[in-house]
């Protein structure tokens, strides 16, 4: 069985069994208050170097030992401050012992001179989870979706530094995606969205189911 546990805004971990993995960090102002020498870890990913994506990473992949995933620059970054890495790049794909990650574009800063944000498909012990990271809707999402199978894609939808909802309903539908998980939104005022309005929009097709997950619980997915 494999968990999605949702930490806040768009940090989160996969879990089976006695691995987990995390995906950008940011734990600053968790209603858990998680704090990174809570997290235990095999690896970390990152999609870009933004504050609020970077996060704890550092810490949770010094104190794991844990390997640091992102594209090359943001990656290289990592490595200059002491951590373990695994540099890949747009379009690479990789088999880790979990499963396969496929590193895939965002519409987005790196925060990083050189760089490029990513977002990443992941299949994680079977179950394969596309989060898009900070990005704008694209229609080459539709690409992505020849390219894998997609079980789950976890998609912003906060809108002034990403996509919004109405966005998000279009990329939903260019990935054809039938079970999805909105993240980056409400963690601060300018980002306040209503999920569930999301949810009963995306819903109305009659085939896509919406997950909303607060922050602190967890999914299974199936
Ligand atoms: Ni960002
Ligand atoms: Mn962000």
């Amino acid at each position: 069985m494999v968990t999605f546990k949702f930490i806040h805004h768009a940090c989160f971990m996969l879990e089976h069994e006695n691995n987990a993995i995390i995906f950008d960090p940011y734990l600053d102002g968790n209603p858990m208050g998680v704090k990174a020498e809570d997290i235990h870890v095999s690896h970390v990913l990152v999609t870009h170097n933004h504050g609020d994506h970077l996060g704890s990473a550092y810490e949770i992949a010094k104190n794991n030992n844990a390997v640091f995933i992102s594209t090359a620059e943001v990656a290289g970054a990592a490595a200059v401050a002491g951590c373990k890495t695994h540099s890949m790049h747009l379009g690479g794909t990789h088999a880790f012992p979990f499963g396969k990650v496929r590193v895939t574009p965002a519409f987005h800063g790196s925060g990083i001179a050189g760089g490029h944000a990513c977002g990443f498909i992941v299949n994680y012990y079977g179950v394969t989870v596309y989060f898009a990271g900070d990005t704008c809707v694209f229609s080459d999402m539709a690409l992505l979706a020849k390219l894998e199978h997609i079980d789950y894609a976890v998609l912003p939808i906060g809108d002034n530094f990403t996509m919004g909802p109405q966005d998000a309903k279009v990329a939903v539908e260019l990935l054809g995606v039938k079970k999805i998980i909105p993240v980056h939104y409400n963690t601060w005022p300018l980002i306040a969205q209503d999920p569930e309005k999301f949810k009963t929009e995306v819903e109305a097709d009659g085939q896509t189911k919406v997950f909303v997950v607060d922050p602190g619980d967890s999914l299974e997915l199936l």
